[in-house]
């Protein structure tokens, strides 16, 4: 143990420094002679030292070695269940209906849990080696300021050296197997979990990759109505344009009447994060600019801009009918509703991704079709479908 005092000793009663050797002299010694000169040059008094194991061999010494050395056979087997869970394990989202559901849903106990477990025993097996095998020490020292020169950096490696050598480690194959053992496998884990998430291909499935395609999409002609979300998902609350005030805004999401005994895909209809629409019902007679190609996306004064900000993502909720401005909360980008959802303040470029809506012979509010570009935040492959 070291303990500092900020005191410097009395007038008169320091203990004479003594000649500081070059650094080519500190070269020349032996580890024994630098751990001695870094404390010394460090004002530092060891009171009591004594080694843990005097006669090595012995067996108390032998089941100390054992009991750490478990530690980090633990830590390598948890390490590698974690490295073969994160890899194999089946992580496929499954309904709680379907076969697999609760191998998927264990996937992340078992995977969050064999990593904890591994850095547990590392750092068990750590401690408990200090513990048991570095020498009982009680040393006191003199705090200095600044930084320290050569001789000192060179001793006090040599420091750490020889608190290496007591500890008998170079001898100790057992602990030094298993150690490295623990902290290679944890490492190779770290280091997978690290890369798997460039190996999966995000663009799978071509023009139907979830990247390009939303909950909006109409598949095999079926028609993609607004609703609301009123916190039960089998209540739908489909959207007439009556039903909406001039300069108000309201979040609409996908419905297909195929989905509606189907509580699993009405509920990802509401959470899916591309999903939510802002429909923005203008004051009469606003002025507003269409983009090319998408001057038959609106109805009336119904537009449908998506909710995710092109920033990062954040929920664009704030709608101001004065002025008909969008609002991000986030970085507080502002999106003209008159000019197809267009940036005009703050650190969003791309126009919020408009959806085609119509009325439908029902009276219904639907969409025509998915958006003609990526939602969200830009990336480098977007593309834009006149
Ligand atoms: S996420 Fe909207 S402004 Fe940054």
């Amino acid at each position: 143990m070291t303990t500092s005092s900020q005191h410097p000793p009395a007038l008169g009663t320091e203990n004479p420094q003594p000649p500081v050797p070059t650094a080519a002299e500190v070269e020349d010694m032996s580890v024994e002679q630098r751990a001695r000169l870094a404390g010394t040059l460090d004002d530092v008094d060891v009171v009591h030292n004594q080694r843990k194991w005097p006669l090595a061999g012995t067996r108390a010494e032998k089941r100390a070695e054992r009991a750490v050395a478990l530690w980090f056979v633990i830590s390598a087997l948890t390490g590698l269940a974690f490295l073969l869970a994160f890899v194999l394990w089946p992580y496929e989202y499954k309904a709680p209906s379907e076969e697999g559901y609760l191998l998927y849903a264990l996937y992340t106990p078992v995977v969050g849990g064999m990593f904890g477990l591994s850095v547990f025993a590392l750092g068990i097996g750590v401690i408990a080696y200090i513990k048991k095998f570095f020498p009982d020490e009680v040393s006191v020292q003199q705090r200095h300021d600044g930084a320290s020169d050569q001789v000192a950096r060179l001793t006090v490696t040599a420091q750490l050296m020889k608190a290496g050598q007591d500890t008998g480690i170079a001898r100790r194959k057992l602990i030094i197997r298993s150690a490295g053992g623990a902290a290679g496998i944890l490492g190779l884990g770290l280091g997978v979990a690290a890369v798997a998430p460039l190996v999966r291909n995000p663009w799978k499935g071509g023009d139907e990759a979830a990247l390009w395609v939303t909950g909006w999409r109409p598949v095999n002609g079926e028609t993609v109505y607004l609703r609301r979300d009123t916190g039960d998902p089998h209540e739908v609350s489909l959207v007439r344009p009556e039903d909406q005030a001039p300069g108000s805004m309201e979040t609409v999401f996908p419905f297909r009447e195929s989905d509606r005994d189907d509580e699993e895909a009405l509920i990802h209809a509401l959470r899916a994060s591309d999903a939510p629409v802002m429909l923005i019902r203008l004051r009469p007679g606003q002025q507003v600019v269409e983009r090319e190609g998408q001057e038959d996306f609106n109805y009336g004064d119904y537009y449908a801009y998506s909710k995710i900000c092109t920033h990062l993502g954040c929920p664009t909720s704030l709608y101001e009918a004065q002025t008909n401005r969008i609002l991000c909360p986030c970085h507080q980008t502002q999106f003209l509703a008159t000019e197809y959802g267009r940036p005009i303040f703050g650190p969003g470029t791309r126009p919020l991704p408009q959806l085609p809506i119509t009325v439908n012979d029902e009276g219904y509010l639907v969409a025509t079709s998915d958006f003609r570009e990526a939602v969200g935040p830009a990336f480098w492959e977007r593309r834009y479908n006149p």
